[in-house]
């Protein structure tokens, strides 16, 4: 979970538990030290995301010691040596990873929080992905993953593992604002949209607040003006320093126009609650509590 709701605290708490902790911050720095930070909490493998639409060069090179390396949202193309994995939306996109060299593809359903790549829902496109691959390439599934009911389903389809986003947001080690938590407990619903889609012009999946009840009237993707904007402008805000963006993202309230997809952490600015993007998925509607991530993990075991 990026923007760094993620960070060593989380990764490491999901590693030691037994599970794969994935680390998802922006910048070869902050990679390197949150992989040295988790490195120091758990001898357990650890994987860091990057994100295809911002990485430069030296990501991958800071990634490049993790156990896993996760791609997301672009061109699958191997960067690093270890272990590569693709999060895919399609039947198209997974077949141009696995053939890319992908160790394994994370098949992600449109119930899924965050970034959503897709249209279709996790366990269709997992079958439609499964039946057209080889045969014991791995596939993991994303999307819908709260209950140990649902991670027995996917592997029960034929995953070798399934990820979980959504439920450790509410994980005390998780970085989400305290007030942003608060609200992802009391939802019982989630937005498609592409409001928050500076720098960043794709669909995501939020739960509703200010900056969503001021833009999202007939069309739940946002204003035409916005989406053009965005679009357009899209190359030039990626490559605003980072300094810049984080001024923009303090500056930005329910009524902006164009609205980052940044996301409200407990050491980032108040306001990105009612003017950011408040990531969830649909299984935000069946989780009422925060529980420490090991729990988490124990309690998602088949
Ligand atoms: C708050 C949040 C942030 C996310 N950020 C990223 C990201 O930076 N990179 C990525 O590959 N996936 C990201 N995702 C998507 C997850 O990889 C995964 O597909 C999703 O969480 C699965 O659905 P679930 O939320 O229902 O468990 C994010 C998801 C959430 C909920």
């Amino acid at each position: 979970m990026g923007g760094g709701l993620s960070r060593h605290e989380l990764a490491a708490a999901v590693s030691e538990a037994g599970g794969l902790g994935t680390i998802a911050v922006g910048g070869a720095v902050a990679i390197a030290r949150e992989l040295a930070a988790a490195r120091a909490l758990t001898g357990q493998p650890l994987a860091v995301n990057i994100l295809l639409p911002f990485a430069r060069r030296d990501w991958f090179e800071a990634a490049a010691s993790a156990d896993v390396v996760v791609t997301f949202w672009g061109k699958p193309r191997r960067r690093t040596p270890g272990v590569w994995l693709h999060q895919c939306g399609s039947l198209a996109e997974a077949r141009t990873a696995h053939a890319a060299g992908a160790d394994a593809v994370i098949v992600q359903g449109v119930e899924a929080g965050g970034h959503v790549r897709g249209v279709t829902p996790a366990m269709e496109l997992f079958e439609r992905i499964a039946g057209a691959l080889p045969g014991g390439y791995p596939l993991l599934l994303a999307g819908g993953i709260a209950t140990r009911e649902d991670v027995a389903r996917a592997l029960g389809a034929g995953a070798v593992a399934a990820v979980a986003g959504t439920r450790f947001l509410l994980s005390e080690e998780s970085r989400a604002h305290p007030e942003y938590r608060k609200r992802l407990l009391a939802a019982e619903r989630t937005l498609l949209t592409e409001l928050f889609g500076a720098g960043w012009p794709a669909s995501h999946r939020v739960i509703a607040n200010a900056a969503t009840e001021h833009w999202l009237g007939r069309d739940p993707r946002g204003p035409r003006l916005n989406r053009t904007l965005n679009r357009l402008l899209a190359p030039a805000v990626r490559y605003v320093p980072a300094g810049m963006q984080g001024r923009m993202a303090r500056a930005q309230t329910p009524g902006s126009r164009l609205l980052t997809p940044l996301g409200p952490t407990d050491d980032g600015p108040d306001n990105l609650i009612d003017a950011g993007a408040l990531y969830a998925g649909e299984t935000v509607a069946r989780i009422d509590s925060v529980r420490p991530a090991a729990e988490l993990v124990g309690a998602l075991t088949p």
